[in-house]
C-alpha cells in the first residue's frame, strides 16, 4: 500500500481541532478528493471547491427532513416536545428552488433596513467602556458580547435576556448542523430552541421579514418566522465572533500588523479585512448534494451523494494563496472561498465586512495594550464545521 491511500480525512487525529491546518494540508496533497465511510466526499482542493460551488450540478440537503427521520430516535422514551425540524425548516442554507429564492430574498431585503455603521460604533464603544479596567481578557468573550450588542440591536432580542443565554443559544443551535453529535446532545439543542421562541420583540427585522414574505403573497405561520428568526440570530453570531476574535489574536502576535491596522487607509484596510477572512475561515465546510450521477477528476460521484467543501483547506491551498499560512496585508487578488459561492453565497457578507470597517481600528487601538498570555493555554472546541475558540487569554504587557 502506497503512503496516499494511507491518508484518511479523520477530524479527531490528534491536535485537529487546536490546529486543523495540518491535517488539512495532507489532505490535500495526498488524497484531494476523499469518500468517507458515510459514503460522503470530501474535497480540499481550491479548484475543485469553487467548481463545485458554483456549479448548477448540485442541491442542499434539508437538515429539517434529517431531523424529521432522525426525531423518533432522539426523544425515544423522552416526554420533550421535539422541535428540531420545526425550528429548521426555514433555515436558508438548507433550502433549494423557490422556496430558498424566497426565504433569502425576504432576508436579504430585510437586512437592509439598518444603519449598521451606527449600530457597530456604538456596540464597539459600549464593549471598550465595559472592559476599560481588565487586565486580563478573553478574546473570545470580548467578540462574542460585541457581536451580541449588534445582534441584539438588529433583530430585537429583549433587553433581559443576558450575554450568556443568547451566546449559548446561538452556539447550540450552530451544533445542530455539525457531525456526530450525540442524542444527549441533540436533546440539549431541542431545549434552547424551544427556549429561543420568547426571546424576540415584534422588532423592526421581525416586521420585514412578515412585509416582504406578504409582498411575495407568501403565508408564514408563527413557527416559519420564528425559524427564520433563528437562523439569522445564529449566522450572524457564531462566524462574526470567531473570525474577528481570530483576527485580533493573530494581530497581537505580531505588532508589524498592529502598525498596519493603526496606519491602514480605506484601501489597505479592505485588503487586510479580506485577508483575515481567507484566513480565519470560521466556515470551515458547506455542503452540496449532486442531483445526477456525475463524474468528477476520473472519479464517479453517485446521485445523491453528499458532498463536504473543506472551504477552510481551499483558502489554504499554495496553488492560489502564495504563502498560504501567512496573513499577507495586502494580498490582491484575494479570491477566497470563506463566504462560500454560488445560490448560497454568504447573505450576510456585506454585514460581516462593514462590522470589520467599523470595529477593527477603534479595538486595535484599544487592546495594542494587550499581549497574549502564554501562561495559559488557548482553547478551542470540539466542533468540525465551525471553527470556534473557547478561551483566548490576553494580558496587559
Ligand atoms: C465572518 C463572518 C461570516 C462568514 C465567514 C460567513 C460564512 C458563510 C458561509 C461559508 C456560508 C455558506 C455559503 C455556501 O454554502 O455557499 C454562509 C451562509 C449564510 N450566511 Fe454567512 N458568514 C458570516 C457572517 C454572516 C452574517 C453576519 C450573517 C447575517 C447577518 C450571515 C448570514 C448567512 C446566511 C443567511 C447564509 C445562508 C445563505 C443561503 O443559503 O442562501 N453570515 N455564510
Amino acid at each position: 500500500m502506497d503512503r496516499e491511500s494511507k491518508i484518511v480525512w479523520n477530524p479527531y487525529t490528534k491536535g485537529y481541532f487546536n490546529d486543523p491546518y495540518q491535517h488539512l494540508k495532507e489532505c490535500r496533497e495526498k488524497k484531494p478528493i476523499h469518500k468517507g465511510i458515510h459514503d460522503e466526499f470530501v474535497f480540499f482542493k481550491y479548484t475543485d471547491v469553487s467548481k463545485i460551488l458554483r456549479s448548477n450540478d448540485y442541491n442542499v440537503s434539508r437538515l429539517n427532513t434529517y431531523f424529521k427521520e432522525k426525531e423518533p430516535y432522539i426523544f425515544k422514551n423522552s416526554d420533550a416536545c421535539p422541535y428540531l425540524s420545526k425550528g429548521t425548516q426555514k433555515w436558508v442554507m438548507y433550502l433549494n428552488g423557490n422556496e430558498h429564492k424566497n426565504v433569502r430574498s425576504i432576508i436579504g431585503k430585510s437586512f437592509k433596513e439598518f444603519d449598521l455603521e451606527k449600530i457597530i460604533e456604538e456596540s464597539t464603544d459600549t464593549l471598550n467602556e465595559y472592559y476599560k479596567s481588565s487586565s486580563n481578557i478573553d478574546l473570545i468573550n470580548y467578540c462574542s458580547y460585541f457581536i451580541f450588542l449588534i445582534v441584539e440591536k438588529l433583530f430585537g432580542i429583549k433587553n433581559f435576556e443576558s450575554f450568556e443565554k443568547v451566546k449559548k443559544y446561538s452556539n447550540m443551535l450552530a451544533k445542530s448542523q455539525d457531525l456526530f453529535i450525540p442524542r444527549q446532545i441533540y436533546q440539549e439543542i431541542n431545549s434552547w430552541f424551544l427556549w429561543g421562541k420568547d426571546i424576540f420583540h415584534d422588532s423592526k427585522y421581525k416586521e420585514n421579514i412578515k412585509f416582504f414574505a406578504n409582498q411575495l403573497n407568501l403565508e408564514y405561520s408563527d413557527e416559519d418566522i420564528y425559524s427564520i428568526m433563528s437562523v439569522s440570530v445564529m449566522a450572524a453570531f457564531e462566524t462574526s465572533k470567531d473570525n474577528l476574535a481570530i483576527a485580533l489574536f493573530e494581530i497581537l502576535k505580531d505588532q508589524k500588523l498592529i502598525n498596519h491596522v493603526l496606519n491602514s487607509d480605506t484601501k489597505e484596510l479592505n485588503l487586510l479585512i479580506e485577508e483575515l477572512f481567507r484566513f480565519s475561515s470560521p466556515l470551515q465546510y458547506t455542503i452540496r448534494v449532486s442531483k445526477e450521477s456525475i463524474e468528477h477528476d476520473n472519479i464517479v460521484i453517485p446521485a445523491k451523494s453528499k458532498l463536504y467543501l473543506c472551504l477552510a483547506s481551499a483558502n489554504r491551498d499554495p496553488e492560489i494563496f502564495m504563502n498560504p499560512d501567512k496573513i499577507i496585508p495586502n494580498r490582491d487578488p484575494n479570491d477566497h472561498l470563506a463566504f462560500g459561492g454560488g445560490n448560497h453565497f454568504c447573505l450576510g457578507a456585506q454585514i460581516a465586512r462593514q462590522e470589520m470597517r467599523y470595529c477593527l481600528k477603534p479595538m486595535v487601538s484599544f487592546l495594542k495594550k494587550f499581549t497574549i498570555d502564554n501562561t495559559q493555554p488557548a482553547k478551542w472546541t470540539r466542533q468540525i464545521f465551525m471553527r470556534t475558540a473557547g478561551f483566548l487569554p490576553i494580558k496587559l504587557k
